[in-house]
């Protein structure tokens, strides 16, 4: 019998603006990764406040899903993929996020993916909003500061669940909402965007214009329009089930020094719990008014919010599992290095990625357990994989056994979950083909299955080409997750499928 339930959602994850270039095409407005640029881990990013002629944006092409989606689909569907994470690129449907109509052809362009999906077998698995705010609406409203937003993203939603009725019945609301427990979550969560062009990464550095007054208000809207989202998904087809997505922070304190002890719950709390608890409690934590007043932070909430968040509880919930994290109370310990939350501590029982970010599958069991304790609702890993880079081999083989490693491993821990008792509906891995990274804006940080030549300056004639690791995932998707053998037996039997896919 399978570790894993009968079921299992196996698959991949992605987001519009990492994947479907086409930026301003069939009526698709600008959306806030338009106006970032690339960087690389040594170089940040910088956010525009318009878009310069003649730089680099990455979302501008990416790797030009918007026209190849069927024949990426048809290679997920040859893994066998059971299920897909997209994202609905909000501007493409309204371009300027309140457009008196929406735009046809973007509402059709989905329509078309999802087709697509299940005649392959595929599953969707939506989420509405993946740091793809239209930009418009970051420029006259701020973003999410503003409580307008709320009544729109709503209104969006409605139209997606109507239009999709029948095509989709899983959705997540907003990615990684917790990001806007920190500075990152600024730009990407919430489209609060710097006074003039700005990094969006580098916050060694104090970041000026970042208010955390500004940020919690941003994500209380949040939470209001994710609620009204649930109800109103709930409502258009009893069917849909709407999950909330978390950036999994599983910290552990650095030492056993109670200080520590203390730090590393607290950032539990502010990191996890704190989003977790709305969503899936339907209530702010006990402990929400202390934080505020030592961040000097208060909510302005009207009245019928609460009993808004009580009734839009989520039916599932998802998050990202990259890393795992150590905190520490003793200036003088080495730091490490994060994606959303930047305040980490070396770990010295991990090893790192290329990127710096530690490799932990146990914290993923760990983070399950803790997660399905405390919520009691179905969880679903609906991101985990390794950003690296791979070197195409003279034959156009790429052996990325480090990546195979890493997954089989999370994999293995997720299976010990399970047995541990925790329901779990499925795993969709990250860039299940290479795609442009958020964080840093490169392509050479890949995570794909499926490889795509296309280079951090913009080079490349995206041709694909599947990875021995797309073989190694097949087999999981084929066994349900009971064959997750060493690839390197594997080798000489795929070698020859390496090479470029021809389009
Ligand atoms: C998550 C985001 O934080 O991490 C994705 O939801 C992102 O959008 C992923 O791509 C990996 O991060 P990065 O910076 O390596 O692309």
């Amino acid at each position: 019998m399978s570790k894993f339930p009968d079921g299992f959602l196996w698959g991949g994850a992605l987001a519009a603006n990492q994947c479907e270039g086409a930026y301003l095409e069939d009526g698709k407005g600008l959306s806030v990764p338009d106006v970032i640029k690339g960087g690389t881990m040594d170089t940040p990013r910088m956010v525009t406040t318009t878009i310069h002629e003649g730089e680099y944006y990455p979302s501008h092409e990416a790797i030009d899903f918007y026209h190849r989606y069927k024949e990426d689909i048809a290679l997920f569907g040859e893994m066998g993929f059971k299920c897909l994470r997209v994202s609905i690129n909000w501007s493409r449907i309204f371009p300027t996020g309140e457009d008196e109509e929406p735009n046809q052809a973007g509402i059709d362009f989905y329509r078309s993916m999802f087709e697509e999906m299940h005649k392959n077998g595929i599953e969707p698995l939506v989420t509405l909003s993946h740091y793809e705010l239209p930009f418009a609406l970051a420029k006259k409203y701020g973003g999410w500061s503003n409580r307008k937003l709320i009544d729109l993203f709503v209104r969006y939603t409605k139209l997606c669940f109507t239009e999709y009725k029948g095509l989709v019945k899983l959705w997540i609301t907003f990615n990684e909402i917790n990001c806007l427990c920190a500075p990152f979550g600024n730009v990407m969560g919430a489209g609060i965007m710097p006074p003039e062009d700005n990094t969006l990464l580098d916050f060694s550095v104090k970041v000026e214009w970042d208010d955390e007054q500004r940020r919690y208000q941003a994500l209380h809207h949040q939470f209001v329009a994710s609620a009204l989202a649930v109800k109103a998904a709930h409502e258009i087809d009893p069917e849909n089930k709407v999950a909330c997505m978390i950036a999994s922070r599983a910290v552990y304190p650095y030492s056993c020094r109670p200080e520590d002890v203390l730090l590393a719950q607290k950032m539990e709390r502010i990191c996890n719990h704190y989003c977790g608890d709305v969503h899936a409690r339907g209530a702010y934590p006990s402990w929400a008014p202390r934080l505020w007043e030592e961040k000097g932070v208060s909510i302005d909430m009207e009245p019928g919010d609460e009993q808004i968040l009580a009734e839009g509880k989520v039916d599932f919930y998802t998050f990202s599992y990259y890393k795992s994290s150590t905190v520490s109370t003793d200036p003088t310990v080495e730091a490490g290095t994060g994606n959303v939350f930047y305040d980490d501590a070396l770990n010295p029982y991990l090893k790192f990625s290329d990127w710096g970010w530690a490799i932990d599958p146990k914290g993923l069991r760990w983070y399950l357990n803790d997660m399905y304790d405390r919520y009691q609702i179905p969880l679903m890993v609906v991101e985990n994989g390794l950003g690296a880079a791979d070197t195409v081999e003279e034959d156009g083989s790429i052996h990325d056994d480090y990546r195979i490693d890493y997954m089989r491993e999370h994999v293995e821990q997720m299976a010990e979950a399970v047995h541990d008792g925790v329901d779990l509906m499925g795993y969709t891995m990250w860039g299940p083909i290479d795609i442009v990274s958020a964080g840093t804006g490169e392509m050479k940080k890949r995570y794909g299955f499926v490889y795509v030549d296309k280079h951090n300056d913009g080079s490349g004639d995206l041709r694909r080409a599947k990875k021995d690791s797309f073989f190694w995932f097949k087999k999981v998707c084929e066994t349900n997750g009971e064959e997750l053998q060493d690839p390197s037996s594997a080798h000489g039997v795929i070698r020859d499928s390496c090479v470029y896919l021809a389009r």
